[in-house]
């Protein structure tokens, strides 16, 4: 579907599609697509949609900001549509009325970050574009240098150099060119938009190209498609959302504003973003009451999610209080014992996933949420990108010499 206009999520400024390619040239502030559908939804068809044969997060072209650009049998085809699950215990233990558990670990590059990048490598198939640059904690990089070889683009991804060994790993295997950074994921976000104006490469950065929230809204059509449509009444649904930069949750809002626009939910799911204590900037705004994101000097052992500025922290601030939602923190204890929480009913994530799933049980626990209403956790990562934060949530197994007696020694039987 082709964008109608893009519109300034901060100063409201309108913009046609072709004028500008990044953020609002008045202000700064990140843009917002919109299409004609909101205007007139009959112009897409929600049956030919549900019973599309399409696994993939290509079922939804008909609300998507770049045409389907095939490469049927290549990994940009097989991102999305990612199973949910309903672990009993874990529902049961907390007394809520239904858990959802969203997995994105099965994405071609095993994170949510997939959504984002197939959606700004068709852009640049679309725009003739060869070389994609991005600043990423790990995960944005990873999706973007496995998009990008799945259709022989160029990514050239800086990081900081203490992303998670298996991030790194991703990319270099992927065949992006890859520069760590001697900094934060700050400094080298800076410095992607420095050589991108330089170089005149197409920079795919969150929270500052508008592509990548159209692809990440997919996530909340996969939610409306495989949870809220089979909701009873109203289909109130708390989402719980690890936030970073803000974008997820940002994307994942835009699925839910599109289908309120095309009549297809009657009302917005509740957002609870969930932030690291240790990496809080847009927790803080939104306990302050404030429409200022400060920075903070991020530390914390969810490493997807250590961002010292937010790159789309007001509009996320934004998108949780239009839905009446809430931001709430977790600390690294937390995380550890959601990483383990979720393995023991066989599900492995990473810190950043986890932190949303602590998020929730705490917000249960402390009632700021009414577990008579279901609760649908993000699981953004594997925990196959941090297998040094999965070993710190565990106890380390034993090790003995290859015999019976010792093994009985050891299992007290
Ligand atoms: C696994 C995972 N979860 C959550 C996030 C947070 O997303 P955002 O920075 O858009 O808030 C990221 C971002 O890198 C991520 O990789
Ligand atoms: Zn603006």
């Amino acid at each position: 579907m082709p964008i109608s206009y893009f519109q300034c999520s901060q100063c409201g400024q309108k913009f046609e599609p072709e004028t500008v390619t990044y953020t609002c040239l008045t202000c700064g502030g990140n843009l917002d697509t919109h299409f004609s559908f909101e205007e007139d939804p009959s112009e897409v068809n929600q049956d030919a949609i549900l019973k599309s044969k399409e696994a993939s997060l290509w079922r939804y072209a008909p609300l998507l900001a770049v045409p389907d650009p095939g490469f049927e049998k290549t990994p940009l085809h097989h991102v999305g549509m990612t199973p949910v699950y309903q672990p009993e215990s874990l529902r049961q233990a907390l007394d809520l009325k239904a858990l959802f558990i969203k997995d994105e670990s099965g994405n071609p590059s095993a994170s949510f970050k997939d959504r984002a990048s197939a959606i700004v490598v068709s852009r640049a198939i679309e725009a003739n574009i060869d070389t994609i640059i991005a600043a990423s904690t790990g995960n944005a990089g990873a999706a973007m240098a496995c998009m990008a070889a799945s259709v022989g683009k160029h990514a050239i991804i800086l990081a900081p150099r203490t992303a998670p060994p298996a991030k790194i790993a991703q990319l270099l295997t992927f065949g992006a060119q890859v520069i760590l950074i001697d900094g934060s994921y700050d400094d080298a976000f800076d410095l992607s938009i420095a050589a991108s104006n330089e170089f005149g490469w197409y920079n795919r950065n969150t929270g500052y190209n508008p592509y990548t929230v159209e692809g990440k809204k997919t996530a909340g059509l996969e939610i409306w498609e495989q949870v809220l449509r089979h909701l009873p009444g109203e289909g109130e649904l708390n989402v719980f959302i690890p936030v970073g930069d803000g974008n997820i949750l940002s994307g994942v809002a835009k699925g839910f504003l599109d289908l309120l626009a095309l009549g297809w939910i009657r009302k917005l799911p509740r957002l609870i973003g969930v932030q690291a204590e240790g990496s809080a900037a847009i927790y803080n705004a939104f306990v302050q009451d404030s429409d200022h994101v400060d920075p903070v000097k991020a530390n914390t052992i969810a490493d997807s999610i250590s961002v010292d500025l937010p790159r789309d922290g007001l509009r996320a601030l934004n998108r949780v209080r239009e839905s009446n939602g809430l931001f709430i923190t977790v600390n690294d204890k937390h995380i550890l014992a959601a990483i383990r929480k979720l393995g023991s009913v066989g599900l492995f994530v990473e810190p950043a996933a986890a932190a949303a799933y602590a998020g929730m049980v705490k917000a249960v626990m402390i009632r700021k949420v009414d577990p008579a209403i279901p609760a649908l956790v993000l699981a953004t990562g594997s925990g196959l990108k941090d297998i040094n934060a999965a070993m710190q949530s565990v106890l380390p197994a034993p090790i003995i010499e290859p015999s019976l007696q010792k093994l009985k020694e050891v299992l007290s039987v």
